[in-house]
């Protein structure tokens, strides 16, 4: 399969594809990034991912690149160019090149960079079906974790540690021992009600666009949705537990640390809402 990225104007090979060393998302991490899924060769929730992108950028005060029409247009032939029909778009926003200093520069166009990645969805579908373990971890980042920031080393850390502990997953934990979001997804359990829960948005966590397209469609299936915080051991005695995010859908998680969620299997509200997410996302995608 081919690869290209788009770098600042310019279709190149993603081998070759580079941005200058003062580049501020190279130097400061001053910028913001969206992650998109495709299926079927059409980009699944794309509105509500630019209308994010859009949101972190006017809270970081960096110019647009484009207009999202023009934007869209670039998306799209990315995704020609990679011929992808199921994969990830990944596009990045920084405050562009200017020599380092903190402040802003007077003169800097935004730089925006975008490429693509094939999945393999029968993989995807069987960890699902499987079921992942989550590892917790302290949740040691900023203030603002609901800007789509490139900065995310304490998200890189966390999911280190996840991974050398065997997990798929890190649950980071606030200073009052309750869950905040996973290191790239959103967390939540179903209560032994049968209730959906998951925080509430504020500057804690990401606004997930999985999370908010779920939420639609569990009130649609008649499923109660609570956004509040739960603990760790609210979480380790749950009926079930999942992650969502662009990349995992709805993920079923069955371990957190070395408790066992439910029986050990995927949970049924789970598989059932990751199904109707998928059929929802799709039905709405827009070539
Ligand atoms: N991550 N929380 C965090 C910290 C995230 O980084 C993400 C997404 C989510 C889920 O958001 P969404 O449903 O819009 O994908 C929640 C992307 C996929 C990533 O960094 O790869």
């Amino acid at each position: 399969m081919p690869r290209i990225a788009y770098v600042n104007g310019r279709y190149v090979p993603h081998a070759q594809a580079s941005v200058h060393v003062e580049d501020r998302g190279y130097q400061f991490a001053d910028g913001v990034y969206e992650v998109c899924a495709v299926k079927n060769g059409r980009l699944l929730d794309e509105g509500p991912h630019l209308d994010r992108l859009d949101r972190s950028l006017r809270e970081l005060r960096i110019d647009p690149p484009m207009a999202r029409p023009a934007l869209r247009v670039v998306l799209r032939e990315v995704m020609r160019r990679n011929l992808l029909r199921d994969g990830l778009l990944y596009f990045q926003v920084t405050r562009g090149v200017a020599p380092r200093d903190h402040a802003f520069p007077a003169h800097a166009a935004s730089s925006l960079v975008v490429t693509a990645r094939p999945v393999d969805l029968v993989k995807a579908q069987a960890r699902a079906e499987e079921g992942v373990r989550a590892v917790t971890h302290p949740d040691i980042r900023w203030k603002r974790c609901d800007i789509k920031a490139v900065a995310l080393l304490p998200n890189v850390l966390a999911k280190q540690a996840a991974k050398e502990a065997g997990g798929y997953e890190a649950w980071l934990v606030d200073e009052t021992g309750h869950v905040t979001e996973g290191s790239s997804t959103n967390a939540w359990i179903v209560d032994t009600d049968g209730n959906l829960v998951t925080r509430a948005l504020d500057s804690a966590i990401l606004g997930g666009i999985t999370r908010r397209m779920l939420m639609q469609v569990a009130q649609e299936a008649g499923v109660h949705i609570i956004e509040r915080p739960f603990t760790v051991e609210e979480a380790k005695a749950a009926r079930e537990a999942f992650i969502t995010s662009a990349t995992s859908f709805v993920t079923p998680v069955t371990q957190i640390d070395d408790a066992v969620i439910g029986n050990g299997r995927p949970g049924s509200v789970a598989m059932r809402l990751r199904e109707l997410y998928i059929m929802a996302s799709e039905a709405l995608a827009q070539a």
